[in-house]
């Protein structure tokens, strides 16, 4: 079976953007995939972070991934630190990658922002050890939302580099899927922006472990607009949303969004079931559907938050069946590379 690699950062507040935009496809794949899913402390890193919450936050993910549906038994889950291939590939994979590859990074001009200078090495070489994640088990498919595309691309190049370099064919050539605009979960406040655990206000997001009452608040005060909601007819040919009238209207296409891909159904479904409504009614549906589905996942995430010993034994567990795909790949690499194995 061909197997998925994919990760989420234990940085804190999960939300709904953490939810619909990875864990929710990661459920999914676990049907017709090998999965592997990470919670990548080592990643987390990069940017400062206070230890008791690191450790917090890395059983919050593991949390999240099994409140949401995630086989612990079909599938793999672990967290990164616990495994030490990630660490000696990515070193071997610094040596690969070029400084050139890494200077076109979006991602790091952004984190890094003005003060270049004093951003760590690690968030510089973090997609370096993005592409030993997912070669270090030879993984072929990765799951990611559109913001961690160039980052695939980049651990495409150095697998190909590693391969013609050394004159093999050890890493396999991956394929991202790319998850839809479906999982692009917006600001409950502002319809442009990315619905963020950095945002000062918590009304811009509802976190997975929110109760009833607060989704419900956060939904009914959500910025809208005047207008009524749109019928299907706004679709464009391939019935999806237009950049144009997403634009337009950034937070009813944001708020549809969420509805689809709360109830697994197509944005046109929803919006034939709610063209010319006022928002008040739709919020009101949104609402229902958020708390249905939410809300067991929250309460089981925070029961699992008061069992860490469970948490723990799964990511252990998880942590010895990594170690067995990846030991022997790292026996391959130390031949390649010409160190001696241990
Ligand atoms: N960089 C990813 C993110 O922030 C997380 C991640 C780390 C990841 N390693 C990975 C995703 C390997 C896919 C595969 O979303």
């Amino acid at each position: 079976m061909k197997r998925i690699f994919s990760g989420v950062q234990p940085t804190g507040n999960l939300h709904l953007g953490n939810y619909l935009g990875a864990i929710k496809n990661f459920v999914a794949l676990q049907d017709d995939y090998d999965c592997i899913y990470c919670v990548v402390d080592m990643h987390a890193i990069t940017m400062w972070q206070d230890p008791a919450a690191l450790r917090a936050n890395t059983r919050e993910v593991a949390a999240a991934y099994l409140a949401a549906g995630i086989d612990p038994k079909r599938c793999i889950i672990f967290n990164q630190s616990q495994v030490g291939a990630h660490a000696q590939l990515a070193w071997i994979f610094n040596c690969v990658a070029r400084l050139g590859w890494l200077n076109r990074m979006t991602q790091f001009k952004d984190k890094a922002g003005k003060n270049r200078e004093k951003a760590s090495v690690g968030l510089y070489a973090y997609p370096n050890l993005m592409a030993a994640d997912i070669l270090a088990y030879k993984a072929t498919h990765v799951p990611v939302g559109e913001d961690q595309k160039q980052h695939l691309e980049l651990a495409r190049d150095i697998a190909q580099k590693f391969n013609n370099d050394f004159g093999v064919e050890l890493f396999p050539i991956l394929e991202p899927l790319i998850l839809g605009p479906a999982a692009r979960v917006m600001s409950l406040r502002d319809g442009s922006k990315k619905m963020s655990k950095s945002e000062p206000s918590d009304m811009s997001r509802i976190n997975m472990t929110d109760e009833a009452d607060d989704i419900a608040k956060k939904i009914r005060k959500a910025t809208s607009d005047p207008d009524l909601l749109p019928g299907p007819e706004a679709l464009d040919e391939g019935g999806a949303v237009s950049e144009e009238a997403r634009r337009a209207r950034p937070e009813a296409y944001n708020l549809l969004g969420i509805y689809a891909a709360l109830a697994d159904k197509p944005v046109g479904d929803v919006m034939t079931e709610f063209a010319g409504t006022q928002f008040s009614r739709f919020k009101a549906a949104l609402t229902d559907l958020a708390v249905a589905t939410l809300g067991p996942m929250g309460r089981e995430m925070k029961r699992l938050t008061e069992d860490p010993a469970s948490v723990d034994a799964v990511l252990r567990d998880g942590a010895e069946r990594a170690r067995a795909i990846a030991e022997p790949v790292m026996r391959e690499v130390y031949d390649t590379v010409g160190f001696l194995r241990p």
